[in-house]
């Protein structure tokens, strides 16, 4: 029998119960993440991405809350347990978090503290997950920060991040995240704020960890280049669903929902690194959360839409090929 996949998500719904209503941020999200492998979560702003990543680790903020779905994780002994279910503040998510699954956040100071140095920041989260003593934790946390290519880890460990530039902060933090030697990483926009010589380096090196230690990923991003360099799989989100799911080269080379083939023509020019290949607008605009439509949630927008059926039909998930998914009514006999 082959391997449960690391971590399986079936069907979680996130929603914010807001004064002035339920804002359903994550719909009905499916996917899985392979040992080793690393899936590209894409889709424009507000589809879902991060409160997707945030429901993983049970860090959604308030008013936000999962109200449903699975959230399966594969333990070191092959065990598998729900996140979904677990006490957000008990001792096993604890464990999970930051020690089993670690996230990287865009912005660096969202996950370093100001007011402690680094190494004690480092030194902290290695204590809380490993059993070492105090000494051999600061070894640790000076591998952990030349491994991310700090130059002079050792004194550097003294500093706090805001006397760090912003390239020198970002691997601080991804050396925060790696130091306990997770099975899985989560990267929500880890590169954006930074230059594109940093990103690419930074890049490399994610690349160059997850190799040594067959981590898996989960990388969130807008950015068709980085998609290209780094993902085995992609899903596409639009208004906190899944509309496709496949390898990188399906979504390249045969992408099927018109959301997704939208996306990939608002870009010019694929596999260069530089300032045009972050994406342009697409027609029309992402549906105010309180306004969705009743049927696919880009029907509005989209410009092979089925008069009288898109927008009233919601379509399943149909599967055209091994693990190449699609939700369309195009591909789909629910319309007929
Ligand atoms: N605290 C909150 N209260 C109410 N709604 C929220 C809250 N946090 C997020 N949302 C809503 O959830 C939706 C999804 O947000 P999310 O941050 O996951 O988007 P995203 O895909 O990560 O976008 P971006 O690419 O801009 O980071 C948005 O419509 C957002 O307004
Ligand atoms: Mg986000």
């Amino acid at each position: 029998m082959p391997e449960a996949p690391l971590l399986k998500v079936s069907d979680l719904r996130t929603h914010f119960f807001t004064d002035e209503g339920v804002v359903k941020s994550v719909d009905g999200v499916d996917f899985a993440v392979e040992q080793g492998r690393t899936l590209c979560v894409l889709g424009e702003s507000g589809c879902g991405k991060s409160v997707t990543a945030r429901s993983i680790l049970r860090i959604v903020d308030r008013p936000g809350r999962v109200v449903s779905g699975r959230i399966e994780w594969r333990r070191k002994d092959g065990s598998v347990v729900d996140i979904a279910t677990l006490p957000v503040a008990g001792r096993e998510m604890r464990r999970i978090r930051g020690g089993e699954i670690a996230m990287i956040f865009q912005e660096p100071m969202s996950s370093l503290g100001p007011i402690h140095s680094i190494g004690d920041q480092i030194i902290e989260t290695i204590l809380l997950h490993q059993d070492l003593s105090k000494s051999a934790a600061r070894d640790k946390a000076i591998q952990a920060l030349r491994r991310v290519g700090m130059p002079d880890a050792e004194r550097r460990l003294a500093l706090y991040p805001f006397q760090l530039s912003g390239g020198m902060r970002q691997r601080a933090m991804i050396a925060l995240a790696l130091c306990c030697e997770p099975r899985l990483l989560i990267a929500d926009e880890p590169t954006t704020a930074l230059d594109v010589t940093t990103q690419a380096n930074i890049l490399d090196l994610m690349k160059g960890l997850q190799d040594e230690y067959r981590m898996a990923m989960l990388f969130i991003t807008h950015d068709l280049g980085v998609v290209a360099e780094i993902a085995d799989e992609v899903v596409v989100m639009y208004l906190g669903r899944v509309v496709e799911r496949g390898t990188v080269d399906e979504i390249f080379h045969a992408p099927r929902h018109p959301y997704t083939q939208a996306l990939l023509r608002s870009v010019p020019k694929l596999g260069s690194r530089g300032e045009n290949r972050r994406l342009a607008v697409i027609r029309g605009s992402v549906p105010h959360p309180f306004a969705r439509p009743a049927g696919c949630g880009f029907a509005p927008r989209c410009e092979q839409a089925i008069a009288g059926r898109c927008a009233t039909i919601q379509p399943e998930l149909t599967t055209l090929a091994d693990g190449h998914q699609v939700r369309c009514l195009l591909y789909s006999d629910q319309a007929a």
